[in-house]
């Protein structure tokens, strides 16, 4: 359904696109032909002595400039929402017109299309009522309309095209319209214009008669015309059908020294005509005169007629005569069709058997130096128009390839990004994938009270910690690690949803003659959940070794303990760079045998032990790198999803103070903490990190 309705849209956005441009176009390219068309509409509201041709020349200009514009941003979707209301406002506005013109009938032709698509008053309307339906539809969605050309790109279909029509209207009015339409385009043979073929539908004409008797008046018809007893008192003629029109009726010419018609004599000549037209001498351009009388020089010298033909008064002849020096003869012709031969006041015209060859505006007369022979061995005998398709490849090559081209290159650019946008939302995909996995594992606080507290203190110090945490919660998880005789009373006064108890040691031997060892089964019986196994000081002052640590690990898992497992190289070892080594080698040693369902009971805490209780803590730069590396090695031992689930912590004079900064690292799940977890509030002040 919506792509139905999407086609819809945009197929009415096609119609009016292309309509707005045709019409904007044909307009451009003829501008005097639309201002008198404007003038026709203002003359029928009895306006056109108030309105000056400058405003009507200028009002052409920008209602071809605005229909082209409009029709273009229509194609290229540019500001759709306020280009579609615009266009409708636009439409409104056309139909009422032709609304008024097909019921009052005041021009015989809209103007739409200029010269080009001649429609009746009632096509018209028709031909506006579906362009505003059109219109309605693009407004309602203006958003359905595709782009054609990204908003950044905009701006250069939008100057290019005003600039093209206004220079396409201005050059036309300085030379003449590039296509001509009218019935004297160059080509067309003015006799064979005016035949009316054999057999053409003619026209007719009703008759009523107004009749007198005994003072009463009637009107008949021939049908039903009575006796003679009537006296006759009037009659009304009207035409009931047109008839054909052929396309040039109204092509005649008077001399104006003899009143003669020289139509015939002009049509009728074999060999070269010239014709200098001008509708108005009194407004006629006279910088050319000069150029004029030189053709006519030419003319005379070949003997080829040449008249001037201008729908001016005498005075007004006479007036050019002075000016000018004209010593050729003039002749008078309807004013509407010289405005229809040529837009040019005063254009030259070259007919030749009665076929117009060559049609020059004023402004681009034939070169008077090139005239040095009869017409048929110059160019200027020649026909000189273009042709249709040398004129359609031109506006190709200078509009719409330059555009094709913009928009061609637009849309590859556009694709490119639409390309990076994806992989880029891949990417981010895969790293909020990797985030949220951070979020899934456990972000932790641990604290290792060491060899501190006694048993008063220390349950005191868990009472205190658990109060705090009850009251307002973690947002990780808390776990404290209590030396062995805290554990059973501690275990009373946690609780362990909030905080998690856990033991420092546990021995590597599951029971028996051990004097002075606890059991991993004794740590789980006080209620522990958590061990503390390869702590740096248990590996450096009890000489625990990687398979000791391996044997413990072991019989913790076996006995349901969770494993916060230290691994951490010395200062000498990280100066000698080995850091990573020594660390693989721990966890290599002691923890990487375990399977995959084992691994998951495991936490890590990287313990730099150059760090360990000396105050000089490993930047969170120096601690993300290292914990990145230890996730990276876990994932090729148990694979990438069980690496981003490993929480790994960092050790080693960890406070308040550094712990936000630390933790912000994507790597760093949390902390186990020495000296400052035997404060609640400086431990408290290390968990809230997790809230910043
Ligand atoms: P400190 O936080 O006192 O440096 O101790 C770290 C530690 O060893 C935790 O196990």
């Amino acid at each position: 359904m919506s792509k139905l309705r999407i086609l819809a849209v945009n197929l009415c956005r096609l119609i009016l696109a292309l309509t707005f441009i045709l019409s904007g176009y044909v307009k451009a390219i003829d501008p005097l032909g639309t201002q008198y068309k404007l003038k026709d509409y203002a003359a029928a509201l009895h306006l056109a002595e108030y309105i000056p041709d400058w405003i009507t020349l200028t009002g052409a200009i920008a209602l071809a400039m605005t229909e082209f514009a409009l029709g273009m941003f229509m194609l290229f979707a540019i500001q759709r929402r306020l280009v579609s209301k615009f266009t409708t406002a636009m439409m409104v506005v056309m139909t009422l017109i032709t609304v008024w013109i097909f019921i009052a009938n005041p021009v015989k032709d809209c103007g739409c299309f200029g010269d080009a698509i001649k429609l009746t008053n009632g096509e018209t309307l028709l031909k506006n009522i579906v362009l505003l339906a059109a219109a309605i539809v693009t407004m309602l969605r203006p958003m359905d309309m595709g782009r054609l050309i990204s908003k950044s790109n905009q701006w250069i279909v939008t100057n290019y095209s005003l600039i093209y029509i206004v220079c396409t209207s201005v050059y036309c009015l300085y030379a003449l319209p590039t296509f001509d339409f009218r019935p004297y385009h160059i080509g067309a043979n003015i006799k064979k214009g005016m035949e009316i073929p054999e057999g053409a539908e003619q026209p007719e004409f009703e008759t009523t008669f107004i009749l007198k008797k005994n003072g009463q008046t009637r009107e008949f018809t021939l049908d039903n015309y009575p006796d003679s007893t009537w006296e006759f008192v009037d009659s009304k003629t009207i035409q009931t059908r047109q008839g054909y029109e052929p396309p040039i009726h109204d092509f005649s010419l008077t001399d104006t020294e003899t009143g003669e018609d020289i139509t015939e004599n002009v049509l009728n000549h074999k060999g070269y005509t010239f014709l200098l037209i001008s509708r108005s001498l009194a407004y006629a351009d006279d910088s050319n005169f000069g150029d004029i009388d030189q053709i006519y020089e030419y003319a005379t010298e070949y003997k080829i007629p040449f008249y001037c033909v201008t729908a001016s008064t005498d005075k007004d002849i006479n007036r050019w005569r002075d000016l000018t020096g004209a010593e050729y003869p003039f002749c008078t012709a309807d004013e509407t069709t010289l405005k229809t031969i040529i837009r040019s006041n005063p254009g030259l015209l070259l007919l030749k058997d009665a076929t117009i060859i060559g049609k020059w505006s004023h402004n681009q007369l034939p070169d008077t130096e090139e005239l040095t022979a009869s017409p048929d061995k110059l160019p200027i005998g020649q026909q000189t128009d273009d042709g249709v398709t040398s004129k359609l490849i031109k506006v190709l090559l200078t509009f719409l390839l330059p555009l094709t081209v913009l928009t061609i290159a637009d849309r590859i650019w556009a694709w490119s990004k639409w390309v990076r946008n994806k992989e880029k939302k891949e990417s981010d995909k895969i790293f909020q994938i990797f985030k949220n996995k951070r979020k899934m594992r456990k972000k932790i606080v641990a604290g290792n009270w060491k060899m501190n507290l006694n048993l008063q203190d220390g349950v005191a110090l868990a009472k205190e910690i658990n109060e705090a945490l009850v009251a307002e919660k973690p947002n990780c998880e808390v776990i404290i690690c209590t030396p062995f005789i805290h554990l059973a009373s501690v275990a009373q006064v946690l609780d362990q949803n909030v905080v998690a108890l856990g033991a420092e040691n546990c021995a590597d031997k599951v029971k028996g003659a051990y004097t002075g060892e606890v059991s991993a089964e004794m740590v789980k019986s006080t209620g522990a959940q958590y061990v503390i196994l390869g702590h740096s000081e248990r590996r450096q002052y009890y000489h625990e070794t990687a398979e000791i640590l391996k044997e413990k690990v072991d019989l913790a898992l076996a006995n349901g303990l969770k494993i916060l497992f230290c691994c951490g190289e010395t200062l000498e070892e990280r100066k000698a760079e080995k850091q990573n080594e020594v660390v693989k080698a721990e966890l290599e040693g002691s923890v990487f045998h375990l399977d995959a369902e084992a691994w998951k009971n495991i936490v890590i805490a990287y313990e730099p032990i150059w760090a360990i209780g000396t105050g000089m803590t490993a930047t969170s730069d120096q601690a993300e790198e290292m914990l990145a590396y230890i996730r990276s090695i876990v994932a090729e031992k148990y694979g990438q999803e069980a690496a981003e689930e490993t929480s790994i912590l960092y050790g080693g004079s960890c406070k308040a103070s550094n712990a936000p900064e630390l933790f912000s690292k994507p790597n760093i799940d949390g902390g186990l903490i020495g000296g400052a977890s035997l404060k609640c509030a400086d431990f408290k002040g290390i968990i809230d990190a997790w809230k910043k």
